[in-house]
């Protein structure tokens, strides 16, 4: 590691072999016109990540993957750009595009140093994208610069206590055991891929965010409704009912 950025090429490499994995996964989510967020597929009436309305808002989408999430903010009237790491997932999201008749601006690059001038949107949304594949100092603070005053941060990410009940094997359920240390959370390595996580304790994101000039509005703890399944084997329902697996975070950057 030279520049401190191993973990984007890292995760670059594992992005491209995992992409063929997503493919379908992400055409279902392009034909759905409701959001279903996360591995559970919450609805956006109860997480409400877009908020009132998105319409004639310049959205960025740090970690866009297959472009679901711009598709969706686009239906609503939004203006997306969306940015990867993955050539393999835009291959994908350009694909999609195609299918879909849906256009918007697609970038290959990484979202801890977007090739974007700042103040230029009014809400950065990432799923499960830069949110955990990017170190929180790095791309949060781009997250900031890119935002117009009194723009929105909205991100959704794996909960922090299952970050210290998974256990180190692939693929394993999560436990009802503290694994690791809390304090310090920060990266995340494991033994299955060379892929890298990024993952703090809510003190440290709420005084990273704070210092970039970002005022939370809100942490959703994520309750996964009753009935709710998921193709992901990490987190069983039961689990998932006393403790959230899921945590949605939503931000404004001062006026
Ligand atoms: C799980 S996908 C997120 C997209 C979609 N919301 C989903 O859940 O499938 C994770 C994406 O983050 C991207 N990613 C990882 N590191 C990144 C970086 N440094 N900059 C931009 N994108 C990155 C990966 O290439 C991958 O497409």
């Amino acid at each position: 590691m030279v520049d401190g950025l191993d973990h984007v090429r890292r995760n670059r490499r594992v992005w491209d072999t995992e992409a063929a994995a997503y493919v379908e996964p992400g055409r279902r989510a392009w034909a759905r016109d409701e959001p279903a967020w996360g591995q559970w597929g919450v609805s956006e009436c109860r997480l409400r990540l877009f908020g009132d309305s998105v319409a004639g808002l310049d959205t960025v989408e740090l970690g866009c993957g297959t472009g679901y999430v711009s598709a969706w903010l686009a239906r609503r009237g939004a203006r997306p750009v969306g940015i990867d790491n993955s050539p393999a997932q835009l291959i994908s999201a350009r694909s999609f595009q195609a299918e879909f008749g849906l256009r918007f601006p697609l970038i290959h690059g990484d979202a801890e140093r977007v090739p974007l001038g700042s103040e230029r949107f009014d809400l950065a949304i990432s799923e499960y994208g830069a949110s955990i594949w990017c170190d929180p100092y790095r791309w949060i603070p781009e997250a900031a610069r890119l935002l117009r005053p009194g723009g929105r941060l909205v991100f959704l990410v794996n909960g922090a206590i299952l970050m210290l009940c998974l256990p180190d094997e692939v693929d394993a359920p999560a436990g009802d055991r503290l694994l690791r240390p809390y304090l310090g959370m920060h990266r995340f390595e494991w033994s299955e891929d060379e892929s890298v996580e990024f993952h703090l304790p809510h003190g440290a994101m709420i005084r990273l965010l704070t210092d970039c000039g970002l005022v939370v509005e809100e942490l959703i703890e994520v309750e996964v409704p009753a009935g709710s399944t998921t193709r992901y084997p990490w987190v069983r329902f039961d689990w998932a009912q006393k403790w959230p697996c899921e945590e949605v975070w939503k931000a404004r950057k001062l006026p």
